[in-house]
């Protein structure tokens, strides 16, 4: 079903993000799979793995707290998979506020990007 089409991972950096996109990548003939994560370097590492040296990928720096950015990144883009979050416990215990606002706030926002309405 992802043969031609173009598939956007969220924190497809992560463990469950690039393993994703692998598996996109070696059982699907996509036409892009994007990337979209906050930072760089995971990014820059991410390209630089032979399994994603194609040029079937796209990397797209953004937040998916940032809805209008989210919208950027979703033009022409024919599946989603929300993948970014925010996960250690211990962390969540004294941050609640970022948590909710990546984990909760986040998806609300990646659903309301893609419109799925439409
Ligand atoms: N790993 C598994 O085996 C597994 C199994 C079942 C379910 N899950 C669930 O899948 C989700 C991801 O798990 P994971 O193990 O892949 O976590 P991970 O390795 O920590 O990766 C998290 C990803 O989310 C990105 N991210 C975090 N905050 C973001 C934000 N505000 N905007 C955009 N991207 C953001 C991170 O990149 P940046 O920091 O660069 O933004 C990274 O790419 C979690 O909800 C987890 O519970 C995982």
């Amino acid at each position: 079903m992802l043969n031609g089409k173009t598939v956007m991972i969220t924190g497809g950096t992560g463990s469950f993000g690039k393993q994703c996109c692998r598996d996109i990548l070696t059982r699907f003939d996509p036409q892009k799979v994007i990337v979209f994560s906050r930072d760089e370097l995971k990014q820059s590492e991410m390209a630089a793995d032979p399994v994603f040296s194609t040029e079937k990928i796209r990397f797209f720096l953004g937040d998916v707290r940032d809805e209008p950015q989210l919208k950027r990144a979703m033009v022409r883009v024919n599946y989603v998979i929300h993948r970014a979050a925010l996960k250690q416990v211990p962390a969540a215990e004294y941050n609640p506020h970022e948590f909710i606002n990546t984990n909760i706030n986040g998806a609300m926002n990646v659903v309301d990007a893609a419109d799925i309405s439409s």
